[in-house]
């Protein structure tokens, strides 16, 4: 089914220039970029964005470089878009990450590790509501 998730090229790869090269990525895999724009993510944005993991160690440090420089957020639409991004995102820590996948091309550790993408379509209607009205996606 045709679905949409939300993705976010996070500060460590606008910093490197990486946003062509993460977007030639996604539309290799076959997902349309359908609405994206290049913001600075303000603290309570940041906050808000990451409060499932507000109880976590690292919730500070992820709040932190989240607002340390540009971000590109997206809406991605395809075929099963959510798992398909997933997959293309590769895991969460770099290490972990299968050959080809925009993590282990690019990320520097987990914390920096380049890319978001939602985990649900649940969250990932959520997700693309705090960043985007309908009028901004263009399928
Ligand atoms: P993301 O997909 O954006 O969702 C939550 C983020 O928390 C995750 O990617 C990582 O960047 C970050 N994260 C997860 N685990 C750790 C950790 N152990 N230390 C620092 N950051 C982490």
């Amino acid at each position: 089914m045709t679905e949409r998730t939300f993705s976010i090229i996070k500060p460590d790869a606008t910093q490197r220039n990486l946003t062509g090269k993460i977007n030639a990525v996604i539309e290799d895999a076959g997902l349309r970029i359908v609405a994206q724009k290049r913001i600075r993510m303000s603290r309570a944005q940041a906050e808000k964005f990451y409060e499932v993991h507000a109880a976590r160690p690292f919730y500070g440090e992820l709040v932190d470089s989240m607002t340390s420089g540009p971000v590109v957020v997206q809406v991605l639409e395809g075929e099963g878009a959510v798992a398909k991004y997933r997959e293309v995102m590769g895991a969460t820590n770099p290490e972990q990450a299968a050959d080809g996948t925009i993590r282990k091309l690019y990320a520097r550790n987990v914390g920096e590790n380049s890319v978001h993408g939602s985990d649900s379509q649940d969250n990932a209607k959520l997700e693309i509501a705090q960043f985007f009205t309908e009028a901004d996606i263009v399928g």
